[in-house]
């Protein structure tokens, strides 16, 4: 199949000239100010790059592994020439550890950043300039590798709508190329599928507190010249029960062993919704988004964020001074209320625990 791509480009890393002369470039799009303006930051630091996950100039589970690779490339430059062997590590894994704690829901932040400290360990006796681009070249292939995960993920998926004849698909958050390093999970599947069938019918929901289905979604689609309609959150159910939607789709931020999912707030209501309404709701998603250490969704750490995302808009005030807010940034669907996993590896069913595991094990699903 001919490759999809996306026009969006939420991270650009340039590697340092030979000479060392030139150093390293990463540079992220402020997702902060994405629909009014396209402006890249420069991280030049990894408590940059932990300030930028935090506050969210980045987000979105594969993205946020992504630039925290690119952190520890950052961060390895700095401490490997005032540290060696066992200092090295200790130094750096502890660096790790600050990276990994920026934001607590997405597993793919541990899985990116584990995968640089497994290198690091077997490293550490090299000459330094051999050092510096080992952990740089994991980097750029953590990121690579989530774009061909994408692709496939489009391919698996896309296929999926094309043979059960679905004509309409609601999804939440931003799940495309400004949550990935590629087209996207969910995202992903609706523009493959789309670039086949255009009179597939697109619905966005708002996402609300940050309005990532809002602002970024609706940008994303429209950057790639695909038809959506923006609908509110609470308009979701009612569209469900008049017909107009025949497949929900969204990503996530961590799977556990047993298929239960975290995702965008909103997500539970969105798989409650479909099956009282008989429709099929799908999670897409890499492997580097599973938790195997994790029994069920009981387990996945559920971040909390700041009131004022609930309590103002646009830095305006909208509810009255004082009140008492909860603003959980997530929610955990049960594996029961998802229909399928589409993974790189084809399309998870049926009894998950297993099917999880075969995907593990290397066997190719669909
Ligand atoms: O808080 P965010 O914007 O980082 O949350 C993002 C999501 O919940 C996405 O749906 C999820 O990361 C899957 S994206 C590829």
């Amino acid at each position: 199949m001919k490759k999809i791509t996306s026009n969006v480009k939420p991270i650009i890393y340039e590697p340092a000239g030979a000479d060392e002369v030139c150093k390293p470039r990463l540079l992220v799009l402020d997702q902060r100010l994405i629909p009014y303006e396209k402006k890249y930051i420069e991280l030049k630091t990894y408590k940059d790059v932990i300030s930028a996950i935090k506050d969210m100039v980045v987000r979105g589970a594969p993205l946020i592994g992504i630039t925290a690779a690119y952190g520890m490339a950052l961060a390895v430059r700095d401490v490997v020439k005032t540290c060696h062997g066992k200092s090295l590590c200790e130094e750096l894994s502890s660096i790790a550890n600050e990276i990994k704690n920026a934001r607590p829901t997405a597993i793919n932040l541990n899985w990116a950043v584990d995968l640089i400290m497994n290198d690091v360990r077997a490293i550490h006796e090299l000459p330094v300039h051999e050092a510096i681009n080992a952990i740089e070249k994991r980097a750029i292939w953590i990121h690579e590798d989530d774009e061909m995960r994408c692709q496939k993920m489009g391919e698996y998926g896309a296929h999926m709508i094309e043979t059960c004849g679905h004509k309409s698909v609601l999804t939440i958050c931003n799940t495309g190329a400004l949550a990935t390093g590629g087209i996207g999970t969910a995202f992903g599947v609706i523009l493959t599928a789309y670039k086949k069938d255009p009179s597939i019918k697109v619905f966005a929901a708002e996402t609300r507190p940050r309005q990532q289905g809002a602002r970024l979604t609706t940008f994303e689609f429209i950057e790639n010249g695909i038809d959506c309609t923006l609908i509110s959150d609470t308009a979701c159910g009612y569209l469900m029960k008049k017909g107009e939607v025949d497949l929900v789709i969204a990503g996530a931020d961590r799977i556990a062993s047993n298929g239960d999912t975290a995702n965008k707030i909103g997500t539970y209501q969105l798989a409650v919704l479909a099956k009282e309404n008989n429709i099929p709701f799908y999670i897409a998603a890499p492997l580097s988004t599973f938790d195997l250490s994790i029994k069920s969704g009981e387990e996945i750490p559920i971040e909390e964020r700041s009131h004022e995302e609930v309590t103002h808009i646009n830095g305006e005030t909208i509810c009255t001074k004082g009140v008492k807010v909860r603003n959980p940034a997530f929610d955990v669907t049960p594996a029961k209320y998802i229909s399928g996993i589409i993974t790189e590896k084809g399309i998870l069913s049926g009894d998950y625990k297993s099917s999880i595991k075969n995907a593990f094990n290397e066997t190719v699903i669909a």
